[in-house]
């Protein structure tokens, strides 16, 4: 190899640790745009989600302030399915996230869940009526108090603090290893458990749709397998839809039924996670490849 060769730069991936690639992160979104002109059809995000779709984004405009950010954007998943967006920095996929749970300014569209049309519910309402949690993560648990007072945190939709407790049983039923720790401040966790107690959290409530950002983020690699092989025991085993953000492409892809490629707020490439992970133009642009 000529000695100039090593003078490329080592720039990091989209999530994938640091590869060896010429590709700036402009030159990635502006070849995402290009691959953006032809968006997929309804029928081929209908098709993905098996033709009935449980969560459907219907020509969403949505955004901060006056800011639209997501243009026209729609989206299908089956229940029980899961799908997963990834895409440049800013794109607009935790602003897909906010809009279904009712953190963004909606400007045009609808979502809906099931038969309900939830696009102006409280993000309140969307949980305890509609059954859709948005998982926080990182800095969302409360490290001075314990485990399961942050566990019961989950239910405080509920009744009475007394269901929330009830509610809070049946997921430490679930999971031994977060029981064992009940009784621990939540600060002393491993990254790994606090991911597992912001994912139980939400599971409180008994959500039917989980909205999951990065759960891969922050994680060392064995937890980042356990917190997919968690997400797996929640779809395949208890029949959650999950609606997720990755940056980790081909964890994420590899994980889901269905993939998007998002770009400035619009869908470029929608398929089955496997037809993206073998798309060359996602491998290049998305996987370091
Ligand atoms: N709370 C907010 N108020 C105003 N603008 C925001 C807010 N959150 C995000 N934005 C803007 O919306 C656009 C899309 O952001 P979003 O967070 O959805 O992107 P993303 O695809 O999730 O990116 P990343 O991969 O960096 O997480 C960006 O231009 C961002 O600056
Ligand atoms: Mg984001």
């Amino acid at each position: 190899m000529p000695a100039d060769d090593n003078d490329n730069q080592r720039i990091s991936g989209y999530g994938f640790g640091t590869v060896d690639t010429v590709i700036s992160v402009d030159q990635v979104q502006r070849e995402a745009e290009k691959i953006a002109d032809e968006g997929p059809t309804l029928e081929r995000l209908d098709e993905l989600a098996g033709d009935e779709a449980f969560v459907s984004i219907n020509n969403l405009r949505a955004g901060y302030g006056k800011m639209e950010i997501l243009h026209e954007f729609s989206l299908r998943v089956g229940k029980g399915q899961s799908l997963c967006l990834i895409g440049p920095n800013g794109a607009g996929k935790s602003t897909v996230l906010h809009s279904v749970f009712g953190f963004t300014n909606i400007f045009g569209g609808s979502v809906n869940v099931g038969s309900l049309d939830v696009t102006n519910l409280t993000s309140s309402q969307k949980l305890r009526r509609a059954g859709i949690a948005y998982i926080l993560q990182d800095k969302s648990v409360f490290g001075g108090m314990t485990v399961e007072e942050n566990l019961w945190m989950g239910g405080y939709l509920m009744d009475t603090p007394a269901d929330a407790k009830v509610a809070a049983e049946k997921v430490f039923e679930k999971y031994p290893r977060l029981a064992a720790r009940r009784t621990k401040p939540a600060g002393v966790l491993s990254g790994g458990e606090r991911r597992l107690l912001e994912i139980s959290r939400a599971l409180v409530m008994e959500p039917d749709v989980l909205l999951v950002d990065e759960p891969s983020i922050g994680l060392e690699p064995r937890f980042i397998d356990m917190v997919f092989e968690i997400l797996d025991d929640l779809q395949h085993n208890e029949g959650k839809t999950i609606v997720m953000v990755e940056q980790n492409a081909k964890k994420g892809l590899e994980f889901a039924d269905i993939g998007y490629v998002l770009v400035s707020g619009q869908t470029a490439l929608a398929g089955t996670g496997e037809e993206l992970l073998a798309n060359p133009e996602v491998g290049r642009l998305f996987l370091g490849g």
